[in-house]
C-alpha cells in the first residue's frame, strides 16, 4: 500500500507521534493507502512554517504578477499529475471517474484564472481622488494587503476542487496556508503539494495536514498565529469554527450546508426540467452542498413531471467509481450511508411518499461498497424534517406549489440559502422569481455550474463570505487606508488645534480659477469669453426681478447667436426643485454653457445646473461636499448684486424642502469659469437690497480675516474689500446710479468672496443661517446685525486682526491698545450701518424675542462656527449675542 506523508515547510514528513490511518476505497470498503495522521504538534509546526514564510516575504512580498508566474508553473506541474490525481481522487472519494477526470483541468483553470485576476484586475491600491475630509486635506490611498496565515479546511465531497479553490485564492493574494483535507479523502491534496514543491512555490507557503478534526482542528482554529480560516463543510461544524475563531478574532469565511430549491415553473421545457432536477440532485450521489434537494413543481405539471423524473432516476447506472459507464458511484463512507438510511426512515415516518429508491444497491462483482439508489420522496410538505435538514445524499423531496409567489415563499422557508434553480421557458419570469429568493446562487435552466470569475457562497446559515471571483479574492485581503497630510505642519492641522491653545491654522492652499473681467462695458467681452470656452449654446439663467430690470435682455443681445434661451423663473433663496426645472430647460435646449445673470440665488442655482448637466440625475443627487475630478459645464456669472461673491466661490447654497434647511454643494470645480463685473448690472438694485447684500459681503470679509483659516492672501483681499465698502457703500446707498461706486462695490464683493471661499466664514454666518431658516430674515441683513456683536465676542481671540479691520474702516487707531482698536472696529461697523440706513436690531426685522433660545440652540450646530476665532461651545454665549442684537 502506498504511504502518504504530511507536507510541512516544503518537506514530506511523518507525524511527530508516528500515527497513521488508512484511506478506504468506498466502492469496495478496502483500504488502499496509509497516511500520516497530523496531530497538535504537527499543526503547530505547520502554522509556524506558514507564519515564518509569510513574514519572510519571499511570497507575500512578491508582486502579484511574479506570484502569477510561479502559479502558472504550479498549474503545469498539476497537468503532469493529471491522471494520477483523477484516479486517486476517484478511489479515495467515490467520485465517478467521468467526473474526477475533470478535477485536474478545473484545478489548472482556477490556479491560472485567479492568479491572473489578482495580477491584472484586483484593486491592490487605489487613490481616492480628493480627500473625503475637507478639514484634513491630503492624499488618501486604499491598499489591500494579504491577510497572513490562512487555514483552509476542505470537505470530503470535492476534495481536489475545494483544495484548488482555496489554494488558488489564498496564494494568489500573497498569503501562506495550512490546508487540512477531510480524513476520508486526504490524498489529492498531498499530490497537489508535490506539484507545488516541484514548481518551486517557496517552502512554508503551502502546508498540508491530513487527519480528523478534533485536536488538530482545534489547534488550527485557535492558534494565535493564524489570521484567517476558510472552511467548507456542514453548518454545525461551521458554527463551532466560528466559536473557536472568536477567541482570537480571526477572519472567517464559511461555505456551509444547503437545502436548495430547484423550481420547475409550469412553462418549463419538460425534458430539460426533468434532466435538471435529476442532475441537480443525484450528481455525485447528492453529496453536494448546493444540490437542488427540494424540487418545487407547479401543480399544473406535477403528475407528468413526477412520472418522468422517477423514470429518469431509475435509469441511472450505479456502479464502481472507476468504471467509466457508472452514472453514480458509492457514498463516501459507512457513516454517510447510515445518515441517508436514517433520513429515509424519517421521511417515511413523516408521511412523505417514497416513489423510488430508499434502499442500498449491490454492484455485481463487488462485495461491499456504500451504494445507494436514487431516492425520490413525493408530496413532501416543506415543514417536514427531510425538507428542512441537509441529508447530503441521493435523496430528493418533491414539493407541489400553485403560484410563483408560493414557490418563492417555500424556497425561502429554510435556514439555508446556498444555491437554487429555476426551469422555465420565459427568462424574464424566471429572473423575477430568482430575484425573490434569498440565496447565493441561482441557475436558470441549468444546475451545478461554477465559474472562476463568479462568486459562490451562502445567504443565511449557508455561510459567511464568498469564494471565487474578485469578491472571493477580497476575502483574502486586509484593507488599509493611508492618509498623507497635505499640510504637514502642526500649525496647519486644524484637527490637532482642537487640543491646543493655538487655534489659528497657518498653512493654506490658495486657488482662484475665475477669470474676472471688470469695468464699464465689460459685458461686451462675453463673446470672447464664450468663444474661449469653446461653447456655442448658452442658456441664460435669471430671476423675475432681474429680468424685469431688463438685465437678462442686455446679456442676450450681447450673446447674439450664441444664446439658445433665457430661463427667468429662479426664485430668491432657491430650492432643489427650481434647480431641477432649470436643468430640464438646459437639457431641452441642449445648452453647452450656462450664463447666470442675477444675485447669489441665480448664480448658486447655475452652479447646481452645471454640475447636474455634467453628471446626470437631479440636483439633489449632487448635494454635499463633492469630489469632482474634472471641470463642469462652463459657467459665466454676471452678478447683479454685490453681496455673495458667488461668482468666485466654490459653494452653492440651495434649500432642500425635505431637509427643511439650506444645504450645500461644495467643490473646487463648481467655481464659475468667468465673472463679468459690469456696474450697469447692479445700478437697478433697490436701496434695501443694496445695503443688505453689502453687509453680506462685509461679513464675508471680516469673518475671513478673523477666521482660524485666515491667511495673508485672503487678508489682503478682505481688508481691501472692507476699505472699498467703507468708501463706496454710503455713496451707493444714497445714489444707486453712481456707476463708479457700484463697480467698486462689485469688486469688493468679489474680493470678499475670494477671501471667504478659502478662509471660510464663522459665527456671524452660523447665527445668520439660523435666523434666516427659522424666521426668514434676509441673510445679508442678519449678518449685518450680528457681525459687530460677534466681533466683540471674539475680541480677545482676534484682537490683532480686528484692529486691522478697524484701520480698513478708517478708524484712527494711533495710541489705542490693540484690544481697544479691535472694539473700535465693531463700533465702526455699526456706525457705517447707521449711516446707510441698515437695521441694527432683530426686533426691527420681526424676530419674536421668545424664540431666541431656540435659535441659539440651532446655531450652535452650524458648521461655520468651526472656523470662529473664539471657540463656540455654549448655547448660552450664542443666546447672549442674539439678545444683544435684539
Ligand atoms: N455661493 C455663495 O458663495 C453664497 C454666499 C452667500 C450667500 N449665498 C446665497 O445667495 C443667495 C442670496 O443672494 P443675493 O443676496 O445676491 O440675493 P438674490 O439673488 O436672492 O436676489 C435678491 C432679489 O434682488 C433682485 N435683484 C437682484 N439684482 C437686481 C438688480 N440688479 N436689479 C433689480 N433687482 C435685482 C432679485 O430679483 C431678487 O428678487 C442666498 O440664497 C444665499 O444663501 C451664496
Amino acid at each position: 500500500m502506498e504511504h502518504y506523508k504530511l507536507f510541512i515547510d516544503g518537506e514530506f514528513v511523518d507525524s511527530q507521534d508516528g500515527k497513521t490511518f488508512e484511506s478506504i476505497d468506498p466502492g469496495t470498503e478496502l483500504p488502499f493507502a496509509t497516511v500520516a495522521q497530523a496531530g497538535k504538534a504537527d499543526a503547530e509546526a505547520a502554522i509556524t512554517a506558514a507564519r515564518k514564510a509569510f513574514d519572510r516575504g519571499d511570497w507575500s512580498g512578491l508582486s502579484p504578477s511574479a506570484r502569477m508566474a510561479k502559479i502558472q508553473d504550479f498549474a503545469d506541474q498539476i497537468a503532469q499529475q493529471g491522471i494520477r490525481l483523477a484516479a486517486t481522487e476517484s478511489m479515495d472519494s467515490g467520485q465517478i471517474i467521468s467526473l474526477a477526470k475533470f478535477g485536474p483541468l478545473l484545478g489548472i483553470g482556477v490556479l491560472r484564472n485567479l492568479s491572473l485576476l489578482a495580477a491584472t484586475k484586483f484593486p491592490w491600491e487605489e487613490e481616492i481622488p480628493i480627500s473625503g475630509n475637507v478639514f484634513a486635506p491630503g492624499r488618501e490611498f486604499i491598499r489591500r494587503e494579504p491577510i497572513g496565515v490562512c487555514v483552509s479546511i476542505v470537505p470530503w465531497n470535492f476534495p481536489m476542487s475545494q483544495a484548488f479553490w482555496k489554494i488558488a485564492s489564498a496564494i494568489s493574494m500573497g498569503n501562506t496556508m495550512v490546508l487540512k483535507p477531510a480524513s476520508y479523502t486526504p490524498l489529492s491534496a498531498l499530490i497537489i503539494a508535490e506539484a507545488a514543491k516541484a514548481a518551486g512555490i517557496p517552502k512554508g507557503v503551502l502546508n498540508v495536514l491530513p487527519g480528523p478534526g478534533g485536536e488538530l482542528g482545534k489547534t488550527l482554529c485557535t492558534h494565535s498565529d493564524v489570521d484567517k480560516i476558510s472552511f467548507t463543510g456542514s453548518t454545525e461544524v461551521g458554527r463551532e469554527i466560528m466559536r473557536m475563531a472568536s477567541e482570537t478574532v480571526k477572519k472567517v469565511t464559511l461555505e456551509l450546508g444547503g437545502k436548495s430549491a430547484n423550481i420547475i415553473l409550469d412553462d418549463a421545457d419538460m425534458d430539460l426540467a426533468v434532466e435538471g432536477a435529476v442532475f441537480g440532485t443525484f450528481f455525485h450521489q447528492g453529496q453536494i452542498c448546493e444540490s437542488g434537494t427540494r424540487v418545487l413543481v407547479s401543480s399544473k405539471i406535477y403528475d407528468e413531471f413526477l412520472e418522468k423524473m422517477k423514470k429518469r432516476a431509475e435509469s441511472l447506472r450505479i456502479g464502481y467509481q472507476l468504471d467509466p459507464a457508472s452514472h453514480q458511484g458509492p457514498l463516501v463512507s459507512k457513516e454517510q450511508l447510515a445518515t441517508i438510511e436514517r433520513y429515509v426512515r424519517i421521511g417515511k415516518e413523516e408521511g412523505a411518499k417514497l416513489i423510488t429508491g430508499g434502499k442500498r444497491v449491490e454492484v455485481p462483482g463487488i462485495s461491499g461498497g456504500y451504494y445507494y439508489a436514487p431516492t425520490i420522496f413525493a408530496d413532501v410538505k416543506n415543514k417536514m424534517r427531510i425538507a428542512q435538514e441537509e441529508i447530503f445524499g441521493p435523496v430528493v423531496c418533491v414539493i407541489k406549489y400553485d403560484s410563483d409567489e408560493e414557490a418563492v415563499a417555500i424556497a425561502n422557508d429554510s435556514i439555508y440559502g446556498l444555491g437554487g434553480g429555476i426551469f422555465s421557458g420565459n427568462h424574464a419570469r424566471a429572473e423575477r422569481v430568482a430575484r425573490g429568493i434569498r440565496t447565493g446562487t441561482m441557475w436558470i435552466n441549468n444546475y451545478h455550474i461554477f465559474a472562476d470569475f463568479c462568486p459562490f457562497g451562502g445567504y443565511k446559515q449557508s455561510g459567511v463570505g464568498r469564494e471565487l471571483g474578485l469578491t472571493g479574492l477580497h476575502e483574502y485581503t486586509q484593507v488599509k487606508r493611508i492618509h498623507v497630510n497635505a499640510l504637514a505642519d502642526f500649525k496647519s492641522n486644524m484637527t490637532f488645534q482642537i487640543m491646543s491653545d493655538y487655534k489659528r491654522v497657518d498653512g493654506f492652499a490658495y486657488n482662484c480659477p475665475t477669470n474676472v473681467i471688470a469695468g464699464h462695458g465689460s459685458l461686451s467681452s462675453i463673446y470672447k469669453a464664450i468663444t474661449e470656452l469653446g461653447c456655442r449654446r448658452a442658456l441664460i439663467l435669471t430671476d423675475p426681478g432681474v429680468a424685469k430690470a431688463r438685465l437678462a435682455q442686455l446679456v442676450k443681445d450681447a450673446l447674439v447667436d450664441f444664446c439658445v434661451g433665457v430661463y427667468d423663473k429662479i426664485p430668491s433663496d432657491p430650492d432643489l426643485e427650481s434647480a431641477d426645472a432649470a436643468i430640464a430647460k438646459a437639457r431641452e435646449l441642449n445648452a453647452d454653457c450656462i450664463v447666470s445673470v442675477g444675485g447669489g440665488s441665480v448664480i448658486d442655482t447655475a452652479k447646481a445646473v452645471c454640475v447636474t448637466l455634467k453628471n446626470g440625475g437631479k440636483a439633489n443627487d449632487h448635494l454635499n461636499f463633492l469630489v469632482l475630478t474634472e471641470p463642469q459645464v462652463p459657467h459665466i456669472a454676471i452678478p447683479t448684486t454685490s453681496g455673495t461673491g458667488s461668482e468666485v466661490t466654490s459653494v452653492a447654497v440651495l434649500t432642500s424642502k425635505s431637509a427643511g434647511r439650506k444645504l450645500f454643494i461644495v467643490d473646487r470645480y463648481i467655481v464659475p469659469n468667468v465673472a463679468i463685473l459690469d456696474p450697469r448690472f447692479t445700478m437697478t438694485l433697490p436701496k434695501d437690497l443694496t445695503v443688505y447684500t453689502a453687509m453680506d459681503a462685509m461679513t464675508h470679509a471680516i469673518e475671513a480675516v478673523t477666521s482660524i483659516l485666515s491667511n495673508q492672501i485672503c487678508d489682503g483681499q478682505a481688508l481691501h474689500a472692507i476699505r472699498l465698502m467703507k468708501e463706496n457703500l454710503p455713496l451707493v446707498a444714497v445714489d444707486g446710479k453712481n456707476e463708479k461706486a457700484r463697480l467698486n462695490m462689485q469688486i469688493a464683493a468679489t474680493m470678499a468672496g475670494w477671501a471667504f471661499t478659502i478662509a471660510q466664514t464663522a459665527l456671524a454666518h452660523g447665527m445668520a443661517h439660523t435666523v434666516g431658516t427659522l424666521h426668514h430674515v434676509h441673510h445679508g441683513a442678519a449678518c449685518g446685525i450680528l457681525i459687530p456683536k460677534v466681533m466683540r465676542y471674539n475680541v480677545d481671540h482676534a484682537a490683532d486682526k480686528l484692529a486691522l479691520v478697524a484701520q480698513a474702516l478708517g478708524v484712527n487707531t494711533t495710541g489705542m491698545s490693540v484690544r481697544d482698536a479691535a472694539l473700535a472696529a465693531a463700533d465702526a461697523v455699526e456706525a457705517l450701518m447707521e449711516e446707510i440706513g441698515h437695521p441694527l436690531k432683530f426686533s426691527e426685522m420681526g424676530v419674536p424675542e421668545e424664540n431666541l433660545p431656540i435659535c441659539a440652540f440651532h446655531a450652535l450646530a452650524d458648521t461655520a462656527n468651526i472656523f470662529n476665532a473664539r471657540p463656540v461651545n455654549d448655547p448660552a454665549d450664542i443666546l447672549k449675542i442674539y439678545t444683544e442684537a435684539y
